[in-house]
C-alpha cells in the first residue's frame, strides 16, 4: 500500500478452476502472489488496494455465500466473511465487479496490476478506462499509467519473514521424512511410481496433501533425464535413483533431490562421482552469506566439478579453459539453483542492473548441483555411462551465513549406505 502510493490503485486476481476433463476440475491453487496478499483461497475473487481510500482501503470482490453451492462444494466466505475473516475493510459481490470497479478506478493516476498474466482482465482493465475517459467531459480523469504490480510485489515475496519461514521449515521437514521413508523403502525390482507412493504417502500421512512440483522418480538411465516425471520403470540392482521431490506447506514449497543406490551399496564409479557432486554442493554452499553475488555459488560448483571431472578422466585439458569455453555443460548442464517460496521457482529477480545481486538474510535458494552422464557418451569410459547425480537442499541466508532447512537428510555416501542397510 505504501509503495502503491494514494491516488493509485492496486489490483490482483485469483487463480480461476480448471477443468481437467468435461465436468471435473484439477485441484484448486490459489495464486501465489493473490495469497500472499490476502490468504483468501477461493477461486472468483479479486482484491483492490486504494491507499487512503476513507471507506476502508483493503477491498475484496468474492462469491457471495450460496447456501445450495455450500451443500454441494462446502463453506465459503461469503461477503460476511471476507471482512470477518480475512480483514478485508469492504467486500462486494464479484458478480457486481464490472458495476463497481470502474468507479474505483476513476481519478486515479496509476493502475498498479499484474500485466500480461491474465488477458481477460487486462481486456476489462483497458476496457472500464476506455469508459472512463468517454465522461471526462463530466470532470472524471481515467487513470494515465498501468503499471507492473510484480516489480514490488516479487521483491517483497524475496524477502521471508518469520511466518513464511515457519511454514517452509514445515515443508522441507517433512520431505525429508518422505525421502528417508524412500531411501528406506527402495528395493531393487519395485517401480519407481511404487516409491513415489511411498513419498506422497509420507506427504500426506504428515497432514500436507499437495506436492510443490510434479515429484522426479528416476532410476538408472532415467536419472540423466532432468525433467522425468513418468515415474513407470522397474528398478534395478547395481544402479542409482535420483527422486526430487518436496511438498507444499500452505501454499510454500520445499524442493530437494537425493541420488542413492537401490540395492544400498554405492559401486566404485558411482561413489566417485557422488562424492564429486557432494564435494560441489558443499563448496556452493559456503558461498552463501550476506553481501556474496549470488552467482559465486554456481561458479564454485563449476569449478569443483571441472577439476574432479579431469581427474577422473572424463574431461581431457586445462581447467581453466575447460571453464572458459564451458565443457564441463555435457555433462552440468542447469545453474546451481533458484530462489524458493511460493513457487517453487520463486520470483525475484537475480540480477540488479545487470549485476549478479547480492546474497541478503531472509532469502531461500536451493543449491542443487548434479552431474549427468548420458547413456550414448561415447567420449567417457563405458563405466561412467548412463549416471546421473543430483544433490540438492534449500538454504536460508542468515545475518551470519546460511541455515539449511533440509540438513535432516542424510547426503554422505557412509550415511546414506547405513541408512539403507539398517532397513
Ligand atoms: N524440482 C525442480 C527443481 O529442482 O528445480
Ligand atoms: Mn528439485
Ligand atoms: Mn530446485
Amino acid at each position: 500500500m505504501q509503495q502503491v502510493g494514494k491516488g493509485n490503485i492496486a489490483l490482483i486476481a485469483s487463480a480461476s478452476n480448471q477443468t481437467r476433463n468435461r465436468d471435473v476440475e484439477f485441484p484448486f491453487r490459489q495464486d501465489s502472489d493473490f495469497y500472499y496478499l490476502t490468504g483468501f483461497s477461493e477461486a472468483d475473487s479479486l482484491a483492490v488496494f486504494i491507499p487512503g481510500r476513507e471507506q476502508g482501503e483493503y477491498i475484496l470482490f468474492c462469491r457471495e455465500f450460496d447456501e445450495k453451492k455450500a451443500l454441494w462444494e462446502g463453506a465459503h466466505a461469503g461477503l460476511e466473511g471476507a471482512t470477518e475473516h480475512f480483514e478485508a475493510d469492504d467486500s462486494f459481490p464479484i458478480d457486481d465487479m464490472s458495476d463497481i470497479l470502474p468507479g474505483m478506478l476513476e481519478n486515479k493516476s496509476k493502475v498498479y496490476y499484474p500485466m500480461g498474466r491474465d488477458g481477460d482482465l487486462d481486456h476489462q482493465i483497458l476496457e472500464w478506462i476506455t469508459h472512463i475517459r468517454k465522461q471526462s467531459r463530466t470532470g472524471v480523469v481515467a487513470p494515465g499509467e498501468l503499471v507492473s504490480l510484480e516489480h514490488i510485489l516479487h521483491e517483497m515475496r524475496l524477502f521471508k519473514s518469520a511466518a513464511e519461514l515457519k511454514l517452509m521449515r514445515k515443508a522441507a521437514d517433512v520431505s525429508c521424512i518422505a525421502h528417508k521413508r524412500a531411501m528406506q523403502q527402495c528395493k531393487a525390482g519395485m517401480y519407481e511410481y511404487q516409491v513415489e507412493a511411498e513419498i506422497v504417502h509420507e506427504f500426506m500421512q504428515q497432514g500436507l496433501r499437495y506436492v510443490a512440483y510434479p515429484s522426479i522418480v528416476a532410476g538408472g538411465k532415467n536419472t540423466c533425464v532432468l525433467h522425468y516425471v513418468e515415474n513407470k520403470d522397474k528398478l534395478k540392482k547395481g544402479d542409482l535413483l535420483l527422486i526430487d521431490a518436496g511438498v507444499e506447506c500452505d501454499h510454500y514449497a520445499a524442493d530437494i533431490t537425493r541420488t542413492f543406490p537401490i540395492s544400498g551399496k554405492f559401486s566404485s564409479a558411482q561413489k566417485q562421482l557422488y562424492q564429486l557432486v557432494l564435494d560441489a554442493q558443499h563448496a556452493a554452499i559456503e558461498q552463501i552469506f550476506p553481501g556474496n553475488p549470488w552467482n559465486k555459488a554456481h561458479d564454485a560448483s563449476v569449478e569443483v566439478l571441472t577439476k574432479g571431472l579431469v581427474k577422473l578422466g572424463l574431461l581431457k585439458g586445462r581447467v581453466a579453459k575447460l571453464i572458459k569455453d564451458e565443457k564441463y555443460k555435457q555433462f552440468y548442464m542447469h545453474r546451481i539453483g533458484h530462489w524458493l517460496g511460493m513457487d517453487v521457482h520463486d520470483v525475484g529477480d537475480y540480477k540488479l542492473d545487470d549485476e549478479w545481486r547480492l546474497l541478503e538474510p531472509g532469502m531461500v535458494l536451493t543449491i542443487e548441483p548434479g552431474l549427468y552422464i548420458p547413456e550414448n557418451c561415447q567420449t567417457v569410459d563405458a563405466k561412467w555411462r548412463g549416471i546421473g547425480i543430483r544433490i540438492e537442499d534449500d538454504i536460508l541466508v542468515t545475518k551470519q551465513g546460511y541455515d539449511i532447512l533440509t540438513h535432516a537428510l542424510v547426503k554422505e555416501i557412509d550415511e546414506i549406505e547405513r541408512l539403507m542397510q539398517a532397513s
